[in-house]
């Protein structure tokens, strides 16, 4: 099946950038769209929830600016993610608030409903449906959904345990929509793998939490700088649904990080007021396994260009097999 128009505009590398509890705010946004790669944000981040109407206002005025100045590199699209869960009190605004400003592309995510999807339908608008096993794709593709965002093991928020591998070939076997694979994919050869293993386009989040215009505290930007994947701890006590998180953040609010509690699910809270009590997103701070990479705190526009310089490079040297012998991808 071919991608959704509003899938092959023009990019800089093959990447959404993912959405972000509390870091994904207009900042971001514009600058990952400027760069190239589609920006996202959930919508819970603009509280109260009015405020929503006037990010996507001043979102969609400063891309289309950008893009009249530089039409020969304009703007990629944006997106919008929606947490479809029953805690959720603002869903039906914030829909309404996507249906109002045609928001080309909105991310789904703990939750597939038949009437979002449709909404979203309505003005031509696309939905992606984040799952972590190949039961919860079929339902979100049964319901409408058109394409699946694949969270595999080693991707930061609420991560899945399934092998990337495992996962992208279950989907692949009924699905040839679009599909895209999230965790740990920080490194543009990563990026280059997960579309040689069955995704079109990477769906990268913790890459983007040390970068100057994410709404992250410095010391949560430097922790990123200074972390690798042994130093990521997967646990379901913030939220009630398993997700992998800092070390260091734990241990700095006197924690044990290797004897943290068991939660349960009925913990999960989104909306209004959701998850402010525990501060899970804040005080607790999430992040996927792959950082290692991420050695400095830089720009967006450095982030995308250092992604797209490491993708091209593993075209060149990446091995493959001729029938024979080893040659390098390209070149
Ligand atoms: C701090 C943090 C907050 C997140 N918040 C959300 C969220 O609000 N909604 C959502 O759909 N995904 C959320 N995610 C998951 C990301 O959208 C994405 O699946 C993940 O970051 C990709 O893996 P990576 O971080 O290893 O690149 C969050 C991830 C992190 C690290």
């Amino acid at each position: 099946m071919a991608l959704p128009e509003i899938l092959r505009r023009p990019m800089s590398i093959p990447v959404v950038a993912s959405p972000m509890f509390i870091a994904s705010g207009p900042e971001l946004v514009i600058e990952q769209c400027k760069a190239g790669v589609i920006g996202s944000f959930p919508a819970l981040n603009a509280r109260p929830a009015d405020l929503l109407d006037e990010w996507l206002t001043r979102i969609q005025q400063e891309l289309a600016d950008h893009t009249a100045a530089n039409p020969d590199r304009p703007a990629a699209p944006f997106a919008v993610n929606q947490i479809v869960h029953r805690s959720n009190d603002r869903l039906d605004h914030d829909v309404q608030a996507c249906v109002d400003h045609q928001v080309p592309i909105v991310i789904t995510s703990l939750g597939a409903r038949e009437d979002v999807y449709e909404a979203i339908h309505s003005y031509g608008g696309i939905v992606l449906h984040d799952i972590i096993n190949n039961e919860f794709a079929h339902k979100a593709i049964d319901k409408g959904a058109d394409g699946l965002i694949a969270v595999a093991s080693g991707a930061g928020g609420h991560a899945g345990t399934t092998s990337p591998f495992a996962l992208l070939r279950e989907i692949r076997q009924w699905f040839d929509g679009p599909l895209l694979l999230s965790g740990s994919l920080g490194h543009g050869a990563s990026i280059l793998a997960a579309q040689v293993a069955g995704a079109d386009l990477a769906y990268v989040g913790s890459a983007f939490l040390s970068v100057h215009e994410a709404n992250t505290p410095d010391d949560y930007k430097q922790m990123i700088v200074d972390s690798t994947s042994q130093d990521i701890v997967y646990s379901n006590l913030f939220t009630g649904v398993h997700g992998n998180y800092l070390r260091g953040s734990i241990v700095a609010a006197g924690m044990d990080p290797d004897n943290l509690p068991e939660s349960d699910p009925s913990a999960m809270n989104f909306g209004s007021g959701g998850n402010q009590k525990s501060k899970a997103w804040k005080d607790i701070w999430g992040a996927g396994q792959g950082l290692a990479t991420l050695t400095k705190r830089q720009s967006v526009a450095d982030l995308v260009a250092q992604l797209r310089h490491e993708y091209e490079a593993a075209l060149t040297s990446t091995p493959i097999f001729d029938g024979t012998e080893l040659r390098p991808l390209r070149g």
